[in-house]
């Protein structure tokens, strides 16, 4: 889809312009992931949980749409993802997902709908949401969830259709209320949502803690709708990786497997060698030009930047730098926030840190640090050297052994 695409004014024309809303489901602990880091902040992909929910979120709707849910460590996750211009509602007590949406009611009264994504389900992706959306408005539903069936459903909970076939809900089960009968269920709810405000809000007041959790559960408003004679829908998404929900170390790995692997087939499309890609760790906003090779055993990670016709060979580690055309990275180099001109050589194991600028064709070598340097055209160092705060003009060629910097021992002396 393209970015300018927004799927969900393309089905709510002007004359009926419904207003709908994003909440995201944020304010949880992990108790699961035995954590001192709140749950929604652990990384897949290189990334946050909730900056992938967001990410997926400002493709359907604007930032000012779009309401995260906080709770647990509200502020450590308000800071980390505050730059992303979407608002946060404090649910400062857990009490639970039904009580998410109890404290966002003022915030999404305004709004016809409400989207409810999960902030612990990196996966969504727009089109599955704004397909959900146009569900609900065919289906007039008071509320509709997404499903997908599973091979492996433990933990999640179930969804009970009214006849097999229909789209239409009798009640959510939750694992730990199942019987026998309904674990046998593989057709689980995903813990994404469309609601109706009106009639969300008209009858939220209905939930009970009476649960082996004594929390208020989002999952019972299926049961609270239908009894007041609402309807309520269910879609079955295709996909099931993308539901999947990160609740422990196991299932986070798994998830931060899966989209890894899909960024180097993702690559590989694009005409980038990756011998062994299992082995390699390439976060999302990486890119990388055609015909650049890379070995066994790389990581390339932030927002790194690889030209084309590159070798990246086994053991280095690239974080947010920018490679030029046609640059060979020998065995073992770090990079961290460095610069590398077209034709340059690095390694066997150098270490450029933030800062390091290699000019075209240059040459750094074994064991040669570097930090805050310029290093002109065609310029080496090849050997057991230590270049700071430099500027190494073109064609130098520098000896073993060399040290450059700006520090006497206890102070660092101004250029
Ligand atoms: C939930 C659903 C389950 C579904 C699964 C899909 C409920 C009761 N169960 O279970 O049916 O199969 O998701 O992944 O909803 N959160 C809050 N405030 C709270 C509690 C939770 O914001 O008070 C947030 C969490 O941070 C998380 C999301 O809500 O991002 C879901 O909560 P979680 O505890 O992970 O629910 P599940 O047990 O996975
Ligand atoms: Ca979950």
């Amino acid at each position: 889809m393209k970015k300018s695409q927004n799927p969900v004014s393309s089905k709510t024309a002007p004359s009926s312009a419904p207003r709908v809303a994003i909440a995201i489901l944020a304010a949880g602990k992990g108790t699961r992931l035995k954590s001192q880091l709140p749950k929604v902040l652990h990384e897949v992909g290189g990334k946050p949980l909730l900056a992938h929910v967001i990410a997926a979120a400002r493709r359907v709707l604007p930032a000012r749409d779009i309401f995260a849910i906080v709770g647990h460590e509200a502020g450590r996750v308000r800071s980390t993802l505050g730059q992303t211009g979407v608002n946060f509602v404090l649910q400062s007590e857990q009490r639970g997902t039904g009580h998410a949406l109890m404290v966002a009611r003022e915030a999404v009264s305004p709004y016809d709908y409400v989207i409810v994504l999960s902030g612990d389900a990196p996966q969504i992706t727009p089109q599955t949401v704004a397909q959900l959306l146009n569900f609900h408005l065919d289906e007039r539903a008071a509320m509709t969830l997404l499903s997908a069936d599973l091979d492996h459903p433990t933990g999640y909970g179930r969804v009970i259709r009214k006849k097999s076939r229909s789209a239409e809900v009798q009640a959510i089960v939750e694992e730990k209320s199942a019987t026998p009968a309904q674990k046998r269920i593989r057709e689980i709810n995903a813990g994404f949502y469309i609601f109706s405000v009106p009639q969300l809000f008209q009858h939220i007041g209905k939930l009970s803690t009476a649960n082996v959790h004594a929390e208020y559960y989002l999952t019972d408003m299926a049961e609270v709708l239908r009894q007041a004679g609402q309807r309520v829908a269910v879609w079955k998404t295709e996909n099931p990786a993308e539901v999947l929900g990160a609740n422990t170390r196991a299932e986070l790995s798994f998830i931060d497997s899966q989209m890894r692997a899909r960024k180097c087939f993702e690559l590989m499309s694009e005409g980038v060698t990756i011998y062994y890609p299992a082995s390699c760790v390439i976060d999302n906003d990486v890119a990388i030009a055609a015909d650049t090779v890379v070995e066994p055993f790389v990581q390339i990670l932030g927002s790194s930047r690889i030209g084309s016709g590159c070798r990246i060979r086994s053991y280095s580690v690239i974080r947010d730098s920018e490679i030029g055309d046609g640059v060979l990275i020998r065995p073992g180099c770090v990079l961290e926030e460095a610069r590398v001109g077209r034709g340059a050589v690095l390694g066997p194991y150098s270490h450029l840190r933030p800062g390091s600028d290699i000019g075209e064709g240059a040459h750094v070598g074994n064991f040669v640090e570097t930090k805050k340097i310029k290093m002109g055209k065609g310029s080496k160092a090849n050997h057991l050297t230590y270049l700071g705060d430099a500027e190494i003009g073109a064609g130098v060629n520098i000896g073993a052994g060399t040290i450059t910097c700006n520090y006497d021992g206890v102070n660092s002396i101004p250029p």
